[in-house]
C-alpha cells in the first residue's frame, strides 16, 4: 500500500492550501466522503484475502485517521485564522478624538408654529388639532362649498384610492386646515348640548395642508393656521383687531400696515384677504397676501348644529411657510422642505 502515504499527503497539502471553511469540508469529501479514495481503497478490499485484509485494513484506517487528524488541525486553524481577523478589524483605538455630538433642532416653520401657539394662547385661544386625511364632508360640504366648486377638482386635491385603486371621492389630503374649524365646532356642540348658551369657542389650529401645486412659492404640502372665534357678540372689528395684534406681535414690530381687501371664500361672509406690509427693511412698502378670513357662513354653523340666529364669529387662515418667510426673510419655501441641514442649521 505505497499509495496510502500520498494519499495522506495529498490531503494535508490540500487542506493547508484553503482558509476557507466551506471549501474545506468539500475538500474532506474528496478524501473521506462517499465516492471519497480511502472510502474507495476500502471498497477495493472486498478483492483481497482474509491475510491481506487485515494487514491492509489496519494500514487505511491509520492513513484514514491521520486524515482526520491533519482536518481538525485544520479546521481550528481557520477558526483561529477567522477570529484573528475579525478581532483586527473591530479593534478600537482608543486614543482617537471623539466625533462629537450635535445638538438637532426645531424646524423654521415648526418654531412658527409654536410661537403662534404662544401668542394665541395669550390671548384664550386653544389650540385644536384635526387628520390630515380628510373626509369630503369637512373639507368641503360642511364648508358651504358647492359639488361643483373647482377647488374639488381633481386638478388642486389629492384624493384617495380605496382598495381597488379606484379614486375615493369623499377621502382625500386636506386642502386647507379649515375642516378643524368643523370638527372642534362639532366637539364644542356635542360637549355642551346640555347648556343654554355654549361657552365661546377660540380656537387655532396649526397644521399640513396638500394641494396639487408646485412651484418657487407653492409647495404641495404646506402649513396654515386656523383660528376660529365664536360666541354671542363677535365682530368683524374683533378679527381686526386679533390679527392686527398678533401680526405686531410676531414680527415684533409696530411698524407694519394692515389690509383688509374684499374677497370671497364659501365658508365666510364677508370674506377678505390679510394683506400686510413693512414700513422699513428689505420688504418696504410692497403688500404681501398672507391669509383668508371673514364672518363665518350661517350655513357653515348650520351644518354643525349651531343656531346661526344666535351665535357668530369669525375664521380666519393663515399661511404657516408665508409667515416664516416674512419673518425670516426667506424667498424660495422650497428651501424649507428641501432638508438642507446647511439652510436649517441657521435657525437653530
Ligand atoms: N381656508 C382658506 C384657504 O385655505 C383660508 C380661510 C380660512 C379663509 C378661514 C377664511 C376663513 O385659503
Amino acid at each position: 500500500m505505497q499509495n496510502l502515504d500520498q494519499v495522506v499527503q495529498d490531503a494535508a497539502a490540500a487542506f493547508a492550501a484553503t482558509d476557507d471553511p466551506d471549501a474545506l469540508e468539500q475538500i474532506k469529501a474528496r478524501f473521506l466522503g462517499k465516492g471519497g479514495q480511502i472510502t474507495e481503497l476500502l471498497k477495493g478490499m472486498a478483492k483481497l484475502s482474509h491475510e491481506e485484509r487485515k494487514s491492509a485494513g489496519a494500514q487505511i484506517n491509520r492513513a484514514k485517521e491521520a486524515i482526520e487528524t491533519a482536518l481538525n488541525a485544520r479546521r481550528e486553524a481557520i477558526r483561529r485564522l477567522a477570529l484573528e481577523a475579525r478581532l483586527a478589524e473591530e479593534s478600537l483605538d482608543v486614543t482617537l478624538p471623539g466625533r462629537g455630538e450635535s445638538r438637532g433642532g426645531l424646524h423654521p416653520v415648526t418654531r412658527t408654529l409654536e410661537r403662534l401657539e404662544t401668542l394665541f394662547r395669550t390671548i384664550g385661544f386653544e389650540v385644536a388639532d384635526g387628520p390630515e386625511i380628510e373626509a369630503d364632508f369637512q373639507n368641503f360640504t360642511a364648508l358651504n362649498t358647492p359639488e361643483d366648486h373647482p377647488a374639488r377638482s381633481m386638478h388642486d386635491t389629492f384624493y384617495l384610492q380605496d382598495e381597488n385603486g379606484q379614486v375615493a371621492q369623499d377621502i382625500l389630503l386636506r386642502t386647507h386646515t379649515s375642516p378643524i374649524q368643523v370638527r372642534y365646532m362639532q366637539a364644542h356642540v356635542a360637549k355642551y348640548a346640555q347648556l343654554e348658551t355654549m361657552p365661546e369657542i377660540r380656537v387655532i389650529a396649526p397644521g399640513r395642508v396638500y394641494r396639487v401645486d408646485s412651484d418657487a412659492t407653492h409647495s404641495p404640502m404646506f402649513h396654515q393656521i386656523e383660528g376660529l372665534w365664536i360666541g354671542e357678540n363677535v365682530s368683524f372689528a374683533d378679527l381686526k383687531g386679533v390679527i392686527a395684534d398678533f401680526l405686531r406681535r410676531f414680527f415684533e414690530s409696530d411698524d407694519l400696515q394692515l389690509r383688509f381687501r374684499p374677497s370671497f371664500f364659501p365658508f365666510t361672509e364677508p370674506s377678505a384677504e390679510i394683506d400686510m406690509a413693512f414700513m422699513s427693511g428689505a420688504h418696504k412698502g410692497r403688500w404681501l397676501e398672507i391669509g383668508g378670513c371673514g364672518m363665518v357662513h350661517p350655513n357653515v354653523l348650520r351644518h354643525v348644529g349651531i343656531d346661526p340666529e344666535k351665535y357668530l364669529g369669525f375664521a380666519f387662515g393663515m399661511g404657516g411657510d408665508r409667515l416664516t418667510m416674512l419673518r425670516y426673510g426667506v424667498n424660495d419655501l422650497r428651501l424649507f422642505f428641501d432638508g438642507d441641514l446647511r439652510f436649517l442649521r441657521q435657525f437653530v
